[in-house]
């Protein structure tokens, strides 16, 4: 048999599994909804999910890696002959690619945008301009579908290169490098006149704002934010190190990735008030707001391409992460060479990206809502499902004392009772929340 690659050290391990959670969820979609959904009340409910959902199902996730060593699909047939549970290998890869789908797109803007701010398009922008800039970039045929075609080209030579040459590698370059652009943006974006305001926003609750229909965001929110619950990171835990400590560093990924949400959230909204900008205009936040407020500051033009530079090794090592689910499965289900089976799921992604691009409100394909659809379902529907269906099998049909002893390598760890905590989590708590978030998301109760 072909020798299994894996990362080198702890270090590899962790940064790794952080490249995946860290993306256009912290710098995107995690300051817009809690721009819409009410501050810090948001965040508080969000913080919950993650303590009681996100990192349970990451344990379980580790476990079925790095117990079996093999793709998500691999790893359930080889802990469980129940054929009923192959569907969570099925629901997480039609999961991981229909988020790449809209995901590249908009990692693409992302990276028109970084190029846009090096030529200094944002330069004494207006209101107007930056929203006439955005509209007329996201609404037009050609020039999103090449910077889709350009991500992909990108993701598929770093995937080509191998899990440790190439996604270890980069990521170890990227990630301190992304971490240093986004404190840089943070201060600045702190010592602005008014920042007290945006600080307010981010950490004082308004429990007003709270209904079911916010849960559910946080809750979607907390399996993309985290990609869980379509075995992206059992995958990347199939390459772990049988020394990684699987609790430790789901907890320290965890952490790591909450700080760089709240970085995000920090660079953003004290400059959103400090120009009086309005915190929950949606998505546009990042692709409007962000060039405004950069145009109106010293070093603006500089600090611009870094932020966007940021978001765009942050969207590019999510998308890794995703497709290495898919390449995994078809290198060791499908016996496929690693080459052939990236170009040709890079290539399906590059098509059904490109048809999304013109579905996103005022494109030409509009009148067929994809980009939303791939993004709604994921979140709220499949995520929660794979989530679901994974402590399930986890916490039911795997026998408690081969969950302890992974997740202490074998007894030299000391963390039974933690573990042992979490099991019981994973098997009466976790599944019994989501079964009731889900059955409101799809307004049953
Ligand atoms: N966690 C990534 C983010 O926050 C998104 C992602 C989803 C990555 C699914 C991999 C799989 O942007």
């Amino acid at each position: 048999m072909k020798q299994r690659e894996g990362f080198s050290s702890g270090l590899a391990v962790f940064l790794v599994t952080l490249s995946s959670a860290v993306g256009l969820g912290n710098i995107w979609l995690f300051p817009y909804l809690t721009g819409s959904n009410g501050g810090a009340a948001f965040i508080l409910i969000y913080l919950l999910c993650i303590a009681i959902v996100g990192l349970p199902v990451m344990l379980c996730e580790f476990f079925m890696g790095r117990r079996t060593k093999k793709n998500v699909m691999g790893a359930v047939t080889t802990l469980s002959d129940k054929k009923a549970f192959k569907s969570i290998g099925y629901l997480g890869m039609i999961s991981t690619a229909m988020i790449a789908f809209f995901y590249a797109v908009v990692s693409g803007w992302v990276y028109s945008y970084v190029f846009k701010s090096i030529k200094g398009i944002f330069k004494d922008v207006t209101t107007e301009g930056v929203k006439e800039i955005f509209t007329s970039h996201t609404t037009a045929i050609f020039p999103p579908a090449m910077w889709v075609f350009v991500v992909l080209v990108v993701v598929s030579v770093i995937l080509i290169s191998g899990v440790k040459k190439g996604i270890e590698k980069v990521t170890k370059v990227l990630m301190p490098i992304l971490l240093i652009l986004l404190v840089i943006c943070t201060i600045k974006s702190l010592t602005l006149p008014g920042a007290k305001e945006g600080i307010e926003f981010l950490f004082k609750p308004d429990f007003s704002k709270v209904n079911m229909a916010v849960i559910v965001s946080a809750l979607g929110l907390s399996f993309f934010k985290l990609s869980l619950g379509m075995g992206t990171m059992a995958t990347y835990a199939s390459y772990y190190t049988k020394d990684s400590n699987l609790y430790g560093n789901a907890a320290k990924v965890i952490i790591s990735d909450t700080l760089v949400s709240l970085l995000a959230g920090l660079a953003i909204f004290p400059a959103v008030f400090s120009f009086g900008l309005d915190p929950s205009s949606g998505p546009s936040l990042l692709f409007e707001t962000i060039p405004l407020i950069f145009s109106k500051i010293p070093g603006g033009s500089v600090l611009i391409v870094a932020f966007f530079l940021t978001a765009a090794f942050a969207s590019t090592m999510a998308i890794i992460s995703m497709m290495e689910v898919l390449v995994a499965y078809f290198t060791e289900e499908k016996n496929m060479d690693r080459t052939k089976a990236v170009i040709m799921i890079t290539s399906i992604t590059f098509i059904v990206s490109a048809i999304t691009s013109m579905t996103v409100s005022g494109g030409v394909l509009n009148q067929y809502p994809l980009f939303d659809l791939f993004d709604k379902i994921t979140s709220s529907i499949f995520l929660p499902l794979g989530g679901l269906l994974i402590a399930i099998f986890i916490g039911w049909f795997i026998n408690k004392k081969d969950f302890l002893d992974e997740m202490s390598n074998g007894g030299t760890l000391n963390n039974t009772l933690a573990a042992g905590i979490s099991y019981a989590i994973i098997k009466f708590v976790t599944p019994i929340l989501l079964i009731i978030v889900f059955l409101s998301s799809i307004g049953v109760i």
